[in-house]
């Protein structure tokens, strides 16, 4: 990402937020794992999405039409000893020399200079109620500045969550943020098609899990966007199953769950394929029912189309199928009325997807389900989980099946993002048996 990108992001900020408005956003913080174990850090997307500032303990102001600039970062000085632990550090000169701050300091003197960023502006915007501590200090900081309110001060009166701005500016995709979300989806999707290939009885789930990874970071994404799934045979009707540690058994199938984040940005996909190679034929039953679902929802997902289409669509084609295999009994539309398929498709067909795996973002505006625009990225995700009970016929007890794919909004309509990993039943088959 550019750095004239970052540039135009803070400006777009800046003119919402109005010269007497300010804006403070906080960096992520380490999180302690155990002991002197800490997680790997992933810096916080409204952040990020701001300054591509990479480190911890870092604050970003907006302050618009502030004569020496807009854009302050308090972040780390350079210090030799623990560059010499951890490794280098950006630093107060780096903030403005690499980043475009206008003007940088210590973290340490984040108290001493906020008010004076503070003071004089009506609106204080920042993400309130996400962190006791912070909502905390940012009282701390507007009560300093009223307590000069004799000495004609003016101090903040409204408080404003800054996400409600932040993220509808994140829900429409730039040029540079689909370039980077085309990658990410690409080597996620080849990931795919590789788990595909050296898929057989007998693996662990783990080694499938492993060998995603692998795929990813040899392609430049170290990190994954969310913990894979993998679930063999009846593990797959367990939505969030992220244990992965059974055998893969001949004559099941297998559901991935599995997506890369390339710069900060993430991709989502899930396909579910044979684990020896060749569908049976009921699990082939269940499949070209979810894809003709997934493909129903992909058509209504274009411009103009309302965010729920793409999930009626789905549930329309699901509910007349649950009827087809005998899992489901009576009318189309009282079945879809009552929600029949729930017990079977319990979670919606999609989200936004960007920087954030489910992405920020409203899915409504006024009450009702807002239009879908180019620019906006989904995730189209219909599945079928048909557990191992008695309300199942025989022939389908535990299989799980959900496809997912990564889709762009388009003028023309839309652009699938993830379309590298195979789906069509036929172009499994001959991709695993090749
Ligand atoms: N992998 C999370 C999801 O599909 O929403
Ligand atoms: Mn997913
Ligand atoms: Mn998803």
């Amino acid at each position: 990402m550019t750095r004239s990108e970052y540039k135009r992001r803070r400006r777009s900020l800046a003119s919402l937020i109005g010269a007497d408005g300010l804006a403070i956003l906080p960096a992520a913080r380490e999180a302690v794992r155990n002991r002197d174990v800490h997680y790997p850090f992933r810096q916080d997307s409204d952040f990020n999405y701001l300054t591509g500032f990479p480190e911890p303990d870092a604050f970003a102001v907006i302050a618009p039409k502030r004569k020496e600039g807009a854009f302050v970062l308090f972040c780390r000085p350079r210090d030799e000893e623990r560059e010499q632990w951890d490794g280098a550090r950006i630093g107060i000169e780096g903030a403005t020399a690499r980043f475009g701050a206008d003007q940088a300091h210590p973290l340490s003197e984040l108290d001493e200079v906020m008010p004076t960023l503070i003071e004089g502006r009506k609106r204080l915007y920042f993400p309130i109620g996400t962190d006791p501590a912070l909502d905390a200090r940012v009282i701390g900081w507007v009560n300093q500045v009223r307590a000069k309110a004799r000495s004609g001060a003016i101090a903040p009166d409204t408080f404003v969550t800054i996400e409600s701005l932040l993220h509808e500016q994140r829900l429409h995709k730039s040029q540079a943020e689909i370039a980077i979300m085309r990658r990410a989806a690409r080597i996620s999707a080849q990931a795919h098609g590789r788990l595909m290939r050296s898929s057989r009885p007998g693996l662990s789930e783990a080694d499938l899990e492993a060998e995603f990874q692998h795929a990813c970071a040899s392609q430049g994404a170290r990190f994954l966007a969310y913990p894979t799934i993998v679930g063999g045979g009846p593990n797959a009707c367990v939505l969030h199953y992220t244990e992965n540690a059974d055998t893969l058994r001949e004559g099941d199938l297998v559901l991935i769950d599995a997506g890369c984040e390339l710069e900060g940005y993430a991709s989502d996909i899930t396909r579910t394929f044979p684990v020896n190679g060749r569908f049976t034929p009921p699990q082939r039953a269940v499949y070209e029912l979810v894809l003709e679902a997934q493909l129903a929802a992909i058509k209504k997902a274009r411009p103009g189309c309302r965010w729920n289409e793409p999930h009626e669509a789905a549930v329309r084609v699901l509910t007349k199928g649950l009827i087809g295999l005998g899992i489901l009994e009576g009318k189309v539309g009282a079945l879809i009325k009552d929600e029949a398929h729930k017990p079977y498709y319990m979670h919606r067909t999609g989200h936004w997807l960007g920087m954030d795996v489910h992405d920020v973002g409203a899915y409504k505006r006024d009450g009702d389900w807002r239009r879908l625009e180019p620019g906006m990225v989904l995730t189209v995700e219909p599945g079928l989980y048909l557990a191992d009970t008695e309300a199942v016929p025989a022939p389908y007890r535990g299989i799980g099946i959900r496809i997912e794919d990564d889709v762009l909004i388009t003028e023309e309509g839309h652009e699938i993002l993830s379309a590298a990993a195979p789906k069509d039943p036929d172009a499994i088959e001959a991709l695993m048996a090749g």
